[in-house]
């Protein structure tokens, strides 16, 4: 069974990512800081159906020191690592001019650096076994804005630009990476959004709603799968048209 590391995988689009790869019949380790019941539901879900496996290991990522630690003992535990689907990730909102300078190096530590500091190692992994994937979870705010949200949206961004260099470095070994860039999804990331301004959002997409998490899912379910082979670098937007 294939290994693939999805962190932010017990809540909101993880847990659906997570969800939908144990479905389709991989060993999906879920990384987050505290467990779920939605979680758990799921966990013991994938035991009865006795398609793929679904395992949670408690890590904070904003723990950039004890990262190379951490993917040794998934190695150990686990054996190699097949896919990494980077998607955890934290969003505060607020003008740029009154945030406090401790919230904006949590973001950027928590989206940015230790996604970079967990691929470091896990690609390591990946290329002495011969390949893997690698996927990236975006946002449309890093190509589009959105008002309040700047720090947020440069990390973001930057996760684009992440993917499309090392798409480059990595490819000759066997390692894909690639990018999704999901537009608005009804999650806890969105709770702080009134439904007015979700409606708003769902009026202006071409397709007159929002995205699912299990829309995204399978997304990153292509990405990891033999037929996307020959998909590297690249940045699949799943947003209902919002951007279109
Ligand atoms: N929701 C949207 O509309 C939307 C749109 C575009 C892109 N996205 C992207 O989709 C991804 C998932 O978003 P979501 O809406 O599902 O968010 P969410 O419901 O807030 O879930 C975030 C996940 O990340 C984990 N996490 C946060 N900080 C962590 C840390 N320090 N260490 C380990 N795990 C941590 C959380 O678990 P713990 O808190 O227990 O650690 C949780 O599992 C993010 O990359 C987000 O930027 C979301």
């Amino acid at each position: 069974m294939r290994n693939v590391l999805v962190t932010g995988g017990s809540r909101g689009l993880g847990l659906g990512i997570a969800r939908r790869l144990a479905a389709a019949g991989y060993c999906v380790i879920a990384v987050a800081r505290n467990e779920t019941s939605q979680l758990n539901a799921a966990i013991e879900e994938v035991q009865r159906a006795h398609l793929g496996a679904l395992h949670f290991v408690p890590f904070d990522l904003a723990g950039i020191r004890e990262i190379p630690l951490f993917v040794r003992k998934l190695r150990k535990e686990f054996g190699s690592i097949y896919g990494l689907v980077n998607n955890a990730a934290i969003a505060f909102d607020g003008a740029l001019a009154v945030m406090h300078d401790s919230r904006i190096e949590q973001l950027v530590r928590v989206n940015t650096l230790s996604p970079i500091v967990l691929t470091k190692y896990v690609v390591r992994s990946m290329m002495a076994d011969g390949g893997g994937r690698i996927v990236n979870v975006s946002s449309i705010i890093g190509f589009t804005g959105y008002s309040g949200l700047s720090v947020y949206g440069a990390t973001k961004a930057s996760a684009i630009g992440f993917t499309r260099s090392l798409a480059r470095e990595v490819g000759r070994m066997g390692v894909n990476v690639n990018a999704v860039a999901p537009g608005f999804m009804r999650t806890e990331m969105t709770q702080g959004l009134g439904s007015e301004q979700l409606q708003q959002i769902e009026r202006r997409s071409a397709l007159r709603h929002l995205p699912d998490i299990d829309d995204v899912a399978h997304a990153v379910e292509y990405l990891l799968g033999d037929t996307a082979k020959s998909i590297t670098g690249t940045v699949l937007t799943v947003d209902a048209g919002n951007t279109a």
